[in-house]
């Protein structure tokens, strides 16, 4: 019988070094061309939002994936939530559907292990302060997974509304006991800090090239269509720039289709996928002084990672 899992016995199941490991595992089999991840499918349902399908399949880690996500941006007049999500999990050896999850901290998880996975390979090793733009959903997961593969002291939070920003800090404040302030601009947090985690949908940057100092390390998380754009594009044209999937960035990246488009840069500019970087087929960080952008539209592969894990977790009960 299928089993079905809720978001909180998700959590409960996924615990943070398994987590690193395994989507670790999924982006390097991913660059080595060893997983089977058909491009994510956007259905425009008029009127109303999008159905995204993100399947993959992933032998190495045991699972064929398949997870549906929506965003209905009207749900907000409804009371429901804009973006929704399940994931199918089925045995590639059989061909047994085995278990159905809902997805949104699984989402949160995987995304944030993308972010702190950047971090380890490509960020200073004595970053201490860590800064994020955008506090919807995504920021508390990022926070939480990311200020632990750092040295964090502190954390700086904005956000275009002044209270999501107060919340995010005054609730992680309280569960860590970081020192968490918040930042009613972004230049000021930018300047300030060591690595920035841009979260936001915004479709215009909200990091400019002269706030960033030397040796910053960026995740930008939040833009996954051509139309939208969290980073200065002379920032990329200037940085080592990492991406998740080559493949899905040229369809969905628009901080770097638009910064290709208006011929700031070219493809080949791009470094490479942090995949080959953990797979040791290029370095990661190589001076103090050096820019860094990793650039994620959020995979499949990342998806199958945390499939793989909650199918052992509920195998062995
Ligand atoms: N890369 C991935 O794998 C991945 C995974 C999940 C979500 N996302 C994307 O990340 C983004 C954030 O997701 P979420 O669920 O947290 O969304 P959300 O709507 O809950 O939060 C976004 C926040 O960004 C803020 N914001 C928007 N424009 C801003 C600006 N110019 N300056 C400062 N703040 C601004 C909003 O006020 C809001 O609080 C979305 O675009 C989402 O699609 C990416």
């Amino acid at each position: 019988m299928v089993k079905i899992l809720s978001e909180s016995e998700v959590e409960a199941l996924v615990s943070v070094e398994e987590l690193f490991d395994k989507v670790a595992e999924a982006f390097k089999t991913l660059s080595l061309g060893e997983l089977l991840m058909p491009p994510r499918e956007r259905i425009r349902v008029e009127g109303f939002g999008d159905i995204l399908l993100m399947p993959c399949l992933a032998q190495s880690l045991g699972v064929f994936s398949l997870k549906v996500v929506s965003v209905y941006p009207r749900n907000i007049e409804l009371g429901l939530p804009t973006t929704n999500a399940a994931v199918l999990v089925v045995n590639p050896e059989n061909g047994v559907p085995e278990l159905v999850a809902e997805a949104k901290a699984l989402t949160g998880l995987r995304t944030a292990a993308a972010t702190a996975l950047s971090v380890r390979y490509l960020a200073r090793r004595d970053a201490s302060r860590l800064g994020i733009i955008g506090c919807g959903y995504q920021a508390g997961w990022q926070l939480k997974i990311t200020s632990r593969v750092m040295k964090t002291e502190q954390i700086l939070v904005h956000d275009l509304y002044r209270e999501r920003a107060e919340r995010l800090a005054d609730e992680f404040r309280a569960r860590t006991g970081i020192d968490v302030r918040v930042c009613l601009n972004a230049q000021e947090l930018v300047e300030a800090c060591d690595v920035i985690i841009t979260a936001t949908t915004s479709k215009t940057p909200v990091v400019w090239k002269d706030w960033v100092r030397p040796g910053t390390h960026i995740s930008a998380i939040g833009a996954y269509t051509p139309e939208m754009a969290e980073i200065d594009p002379r920032v990329l044209a200037s940085a080592k720039l990492v991406v998740d999937s080559l493949k899905a960035a040229r369809e969905e990246a628009g901080d770097i289709i638009q910064a290709v488009n208006a011929g700031l840069i070219r493809w080949d500019n791009v470094y490479g996928e942090i995949g080959e970087i953990i797979a040791g087929r290029k370095p990661g960080r190589l001076r103090e002084d050096e820019v860094t952008v990793f650039k994620t539209v959020g995979t499949a592969a990342q998806d199958a990672a945390v499939a793989s894990i909650l199918l052992s977790k509920t195998r062995s009960r």
